[in-house]
């Protein structure tokens, strides 16, 4: 076989695993690259979560199928998310389960609904990189098959940066580091370890545990989407509100996605 055949023939045999940032909800978040790489996807595979109003999230990446995926023939899969598991043993093993799920998941679809020589793409909210575990998980599968699988990921705009546009301020101040923590670390870490931090996967609203601390709050709530809200200013002050807000939102839709900044107050600093 000459080499251009061979060429040919592995790229033939080779699945190739998109993983593409779409960005917190918003089409104009997505980037050229996004774009182009879901125009030569053969089959998306879009992960439903189960609860009221959650098909909107599904509906949304159709929708942006529809506008940027190309007049083409292609083929969308929607598979339940596994949820994330509660154990009597606790949240470690809770998480371990849901992964295992999860590996189990990818390793089928990647089986039997992805063909060689085609491109299979998981559309991921914001950045892959960002509190989303596909990349590990997939990443681990592609290694053990590296002559018939290959992985490409495709950034995408998180929603931190969509949360620090929107109110037009800087994500870390001069000389100052910043943190990035789930709602599970604000919520019961030492009131002293925090003082500018984006918080995320916030179940709790753990915001109000920082009350009386001198915080400044910038607070976004379904960035991107049609219920986008933005609330900022002393933590004293918008707390109250920020809880209403998020209970009417979460009424009416069944579910809320919210991030938030906490910049502990320093007086005037230079920007
Ligand atoms: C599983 S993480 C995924 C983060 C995502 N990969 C990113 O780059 O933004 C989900 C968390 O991200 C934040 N988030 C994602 N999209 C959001 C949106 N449209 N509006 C507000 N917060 C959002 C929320 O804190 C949510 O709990």
């Amino acid at each position: 076989m000459n080499n251009t055949l061979k060429s040919e023939a592995v790229r033939d045999a080779v699945k190739t695993i998109q993983l593409i940032g779409i960005g917190p909800g918003d089409d104009q978040y997505l980037t050229l690259q996004a774009i182009h790489a879901m125009q030569q996807a053969a089959v998306f595979f879009l992960l439903e979560k189960a609860g009221r109003g959650k098909e909107a999230l599904v509906n949304r990446r159709r929708e942006m199928l529809a506008r940027f995926a190309g007049e083409r023939d292609y083929r969308i899969v929607v598979v339940p998310s596994p949820p994330r598991t509660m154990t009597a043993s606790g949240y470690q093993e809770g998480v371990r389960e849901w992964h295992q799920q999860k590996r189990t998941l990818f390793a089928n679809l990647i089986d039997n609904q992805l063909h060689p020589g085609e491109h299979g793409a998981f559309l991921i909210w914001g950045d892959p990189s960002l509190y989303d575990q596909t990349v590990s998980l997939i990443a681990e599968q592609v290694a053990t098959a590296p002559e018939t699988l290959k992985l490409e990921m495709i950034p995408g705009i998180t929603s931190v940066q969509a949360l620090t546009a929107k109110h037009c301020i800087p994500l870390n101040r001069v000389g100052e580091n910043i943190a990035i923590v789930p709602g599970r670390y604000a919520e019961t870490c030492d009131l002293d370890a925090i003082d500018n931090a984006v918080v995320m996967l916030d179940y709790n609203a753990s915001f109000q545990r920082f009350q009386g601390q001198d915080f400044d709050l910038y607070w976004a709530g379904d960035l991107g989407g049609a219920d986008e809200t933005l609330l900022a200013g002393p933590l004293d002050d918008i707390c109250a509100t920020v809880l209403e807000t998020k209970a009417a939102l979460r009424a009416r839709k069944g579910w809320l996605m919210d991030i938030y900044l906490l910049r502990k107050r320093r007086g005037k600093v230079e920007s």
